[in-house]
């Protein structure tokens, strides 16, 4: 089986989606985006500052129009922002061309990961854990229902996760496969 031409990444804030993004792209020698860094460069904002100004809805618009402006881009890497799913005219435009993948994290592992985070509006209040414990009950079924892929990322090195979803899509040799699902049981 060839490698996609797209690859997507979804998940919850905290599931390492622009890290394994960025390792993944380099070792497919692919092209790595980042819808939230793109739409800070186009804004010359950042996205505190785009929630504040815009509130969430101008943060989502622009959101929605930047997914749908990279859905052409060949080979590449696309890490997206945790809500990208939450606006139906979002689906296609990530499934477009794509292989979507989703970077499943426990809610321990997601509190863990954005812990000190300054960066996310929608955790910067009293109740960080709550907001991401609904957001996961809301999203995960959607995340699921997109995916091609689902990839749990728990307790596992950048490193591991890419290997694991290169041969998830493009399995190898019998041993490179062996050596992969030993690694994904110790991992477990
Ligand atoms: C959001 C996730 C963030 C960013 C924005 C909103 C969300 O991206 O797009 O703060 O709604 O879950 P990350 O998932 O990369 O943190």
């Amino acid at each position: 089986m060839p490698l996609p031409k797209r690859i997507v990444l979804v998940g919850p804030m905290g599931a390492g989606k622009s890290t394994i993004g960025r390792h993944l792209a380099r070792e497919l020698g692919y092209r790595f985006l980042d819808t939230d860094r793109m739409i800070e460069e186009r804004c010359g904002a950042d996205i505190p500052w785009i929630f504040d100004v815009e509130g969430e809805e101008g943060f989502r618009q622009r959101e929605s129009a930047m997914i749908r402006e990279l859905a052409d881009t060949g080979a590449s890497v696309l890490a997206t922002g945790g809500g990208a799913v939450m606006k139906q005219e979002n689906l296609p435009w990530l499934k477009h061309d794509a292989i979507v993948v989703y970077l499943k994290a426990s809610l321990e592992q997601q509190i863990e990961r954005t812990r000190k985070d300054r960066n996310r509006p929608l955790l910067q209040n009293e109740d960080p854990e709550g907001v991401l414990r609904r957001l996961f009950e809301l999203r995960d079924p959607i995340y699921t229902e997109l995916a091609d892929v689902v990839m749990q990322t728990d307790r596992k090195s950048p490193r591991l996760v890419v290997r694991q979803i290169i041969n998830r899509l493009n399995p190898r040799t019998p041993r490179q496969r062996r050596k992969v699902n030993k690694e994904d049981r110790n991992h477990a």
